[in-house]
């Protein structure tokens, strides 16, 4: 019997199968006057309750009305996701957030004007404005200002709110580049703005605002230490994403859910560099004599060293941005190259350094080794 083509490549089923066109931005930094006209026409397909994946600073967003309660059942659908796991509400101004949260605290006005347009998601009270289709069925609603210029242009002309889960088939590493978009999502939706890769790669911090703990629920670009200093109070994590024993669950719903995995292995690495790499290069050769297919996610000064399949530089150890940049799009590449196993450096943990250990951790299953 044929194996089963893997998820993202099945035949659609329970939604329609749509013709994906791509508008690609000439001058995504800048949208010049023919980029502005393609990004009217998907506002358009938004306000007719269409489906449009549109870049931001972070990773590709799947757009939907977020008003529209149908667009949001069509996103769950497109991505196969569960729908119980809330969206995230994009807006391109403040008045926006006014109209959909209530009891907004000081605090959320602080982060505005520090980190807005930026990588920064905050949950509130909902307003009720925004439907629980787009909640997922929770009182409390995710906003987030992006700072990429097509995406504040896109929510503009969309009618200033955009309900956008990362535009990947749910599971899947999120994508950071257009192609990868239509790899997970031709067909399926009514259309994907090419605006180049995105700055960052990985997905936003959310902070929780609705109660007083102010916990971030998912570690990103923004630190805990940059949104501590900005409120002058020790910001925590939420405890259940750092310690895999804790017996609460994460508080995010989407954080419960196998995550960013690939089809192949993952085996995070940690102690000294040395140790690493002989431990890596030893484990690399067991892999080969068991007949499997070799990955390397490592540091620019080791690419050259290992005898591996596929290998992936990812600057400097100490470089937290360089290896979140380059590591949704190395696991997407290993997938296509059919990798079995795939080893990662010891990269830093610290400051943004703790957004990637944790993606890392969700792609390997929370497992590392010591070297
Ligand atoms: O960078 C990003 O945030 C990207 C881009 C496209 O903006 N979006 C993104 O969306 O990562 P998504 O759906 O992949 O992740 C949203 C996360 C999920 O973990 C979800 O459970 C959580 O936000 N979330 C949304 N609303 C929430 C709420 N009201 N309370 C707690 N968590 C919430
Ligand atoms: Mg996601």
């Amino acid at each position: 019997m044929e194996p089963a083509p893997p998820v993202h490549l099945r035949t659609v089923t329970g939604v329609q199968r749509l013709n994906t066109k791509v508008y690609t931005i000439k001058n995504p930094a800048c949208p010049d006057e023919d980029d502005l006209g393609m990004i009217a026409e998907c506002g358009e397909i938004i306000k007719r309750g269409g489906l449009v994946a549109f870049p931001t600073e972070t990773v590709y967003g799947l757009g939907g009305d977020a008003l529209n309660e149908e667009s949001s059942a069509k996103i769950y659908a497109a991505k196969g996701r569960p729908s119980d796991n809330p969206l995230i509400v994009h807006i391109c101004n403040i008045e926006a957030l006014k109209e959909i949260a209530e009891d907004i605290p000081e605090e959320a006005y602080i982060l505005a004007k520090e980190f807005w347009p930026g990588p920064l998601t905050m949950i509130l009270k909902s307003s009720g404005r925004v439907p629980h289709t787009t909640t997922g069925g929770l009182d409390t609603v995710a906003i987030r200002m992006p700072s990429d210029k097509v995406a504040l242009e896109f929510i503009k002309a969309s009618g200033g709110f955009i309900a956008a889960p990362s535009a990947n088939i749910s599971g899947r590493p999120s994508p950071t580049k257009a192609r990868y978009v239509m790899e997970d999502m031709d067909g399926r939706i009514d259309a994907v703005i090419d605006g180049g890769d995105n700055a960052i790669g990985l997905e936003s911090t959310i902070i929780d605002l609705t109660d007083g703990s102010m916990q971030v629920l998912r570690p990103g670009y923004i630190t805990n230490e940059m949104l501590g200093k900005a409120l002058g109070r020790d910001i925590e994590t939420d405890p259940a994403l750092l310690d895999p024993a804790c017996k609460e669950r994460p508080k995010a719903p989407g954080m419960r859910y196998r995550h960013y995995a690939p089809k192949g292995e993952v085996h995070p690495v940690k102690g000294d560099p040395d140790k690493v790499f002989e431990h890596i290069s030893r484990e690399l050769i067991k892999a080969k004599e068991a007949g499997k297919k070799t990955g390397v996610f490592c540091s620019r000064g080791n690419a050259e060293k290992y005898d591996a399949d596929v290998i992936r530089n990812a600057g400097a150890l100490d470089d937290a941005e360089t290896a979140a940049h380059h590591f949704y799009s190395a696991l997407r590449d290993m997938d296509d190259e059919s990798v079995d196993i795939i080893f990662v450096e010891n990269f830093t943990e610290r400051g943004f350094g703790e957004a990637f250990w944790n993606r890392l951790l969700k792609s390997a299953g929370s497992e590392w080794e010591d070297a």
